[in-house]
């Protein structure tokens, strides 16, 4: 069992491990068991969202292993999200107010009484996007979230920010894989020093989200190609002596990127976060990065970025 876990560092000091659980399509009353489990086969950092109609359930989950460890709050790190609203979708946008309430009410569904890190789910809010940004910007003044963030937030979207002179996001947790690279995106956030989270990092294996309803249209012939004998992921799996999803997450993690492996299967979730005892040689790195496919295919419901 790992426990001590390598971390990134948001802001430069405070310390987010490399590896969290990911809980998307964790069902609320699944999800008290399966987080318990992945903190007591490691994972010290747990990824949510007020969207994912789970916040009870994984913060059941944290507080049932926390006892069981015997370990404190602090050395488990929460991200949750603020749903923004979504005109296009018949949301009304948050307000500045409506934000804050979200994340009290976040925190009253996971029984917390701070949040280690708190996204904009998506830059959805047009019009209400840096009156988001601000009220996010005042939870952590008030110490109520030690970090905030933003997620699926393209360059146009931070350079918003920027250009209203607010603070930038520690973070920005996107879709990340050998199959959507995003290089412009992700050599900005580098030079911005903000935190890359990487999300669906497991999408060219062919049994990702392969269970009835959860699968995008768009990933039909990714799934094909992910379960082709000469998939270049299998070879890569057989020379390091690890499984697909190892190589996966590992090319992230070789990137600087933090990782959210997602799974409900006791095995998997261990190899998931077994990812430090090899390394990626230059010849693989150089291959995957030829794979690049372009935007990513994780949500079904359109481009978030949009
Ligand atoms: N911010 C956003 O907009 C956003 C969007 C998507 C995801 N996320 C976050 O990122 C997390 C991860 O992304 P994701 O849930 O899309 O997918 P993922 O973690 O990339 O992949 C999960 C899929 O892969 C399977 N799997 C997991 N480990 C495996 C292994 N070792 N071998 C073979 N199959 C394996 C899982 O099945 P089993 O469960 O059966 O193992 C599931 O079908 C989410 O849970 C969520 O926390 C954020």
């Amino acid at each position: 069992m790992q426990t001590q876990q390598e971390c990134l560092k948001l802001q430069g000091t405070i310390k987010i491990p490399k590896v969290g659980f990911g809980t998307y399509l964790i069902q609320d009353e699944d999800a008290p068991s399966l987080v318990h489990q992945a903190i007591c086969a490691g994972y010290r950092h747990v990824d949510t969202a007020e969207a994912y109609g789970n916040e009870k359930g994984v913060g059941l989950g944290i507080e049932s292993a926390l006892e069981e460890l015997g370990i404190s709050r602090e050395e488990i790190f929460v991200t949750t999200k603020l749903w923004p609203g979504n005109e296009a979708w018949g949301q009304a946008p948050k307000t500045f107010e409506s934000t804050i309430e979200s994340l009290q009410a976040s925190l009253a569904r996971l029984r917390l009484d701070y949040i280690d890190l708190y996204l904009i789910h998506a830059p959805f809010a047009q019009l209400q996007r840096l009156v988001q940004w601000n009220a996010l910007i005042e939870l952590r003044r008030q110490e109520r979230v030690r970090a905030i963030g933003v997620s699926n937030f393209n360059v146009d979207h931070i350079e918003q920010i920027k250009a209203a002179g607010l603070p930038l996001p520690d973070a920005n947790q996107i879709e990340l894989h050998p199959w959507s690279q995003k290089p412009d995106l992700v050599s900005y956030l580098a030079e911005n020093d903000i935190t890359i989270i990487a999300y669906s990092s497991l999408v060219p294996l062919s049994r990702w989200r392969d269970v009835e309803g959860q699968a995008s249209a768009k990933t039909e012939q990714m799934k094909a190609d992910g379960a082709a004998a000469d998939s270049p992921f299998k070879a890569m799996a057989k020379k390091y002596g690890k499984s697909e999803a190892q190589v996966l997450l590992r090319w992230g993690i070789q990137n600087g990127y933090a990782v959210l492996p997602k799974s409900t299967n006791a095995e998997r979730m261990r190899q998931n976060i077994d990812l430090f005892g090899f390394e990626l040689d230059d010849e693989d790195m150089a291959a995957i990065a030829k794979m690049d496919r372009g935007e990513g295919v994780a949500w079904s419901t359109g481009d978030p970025t949009k």
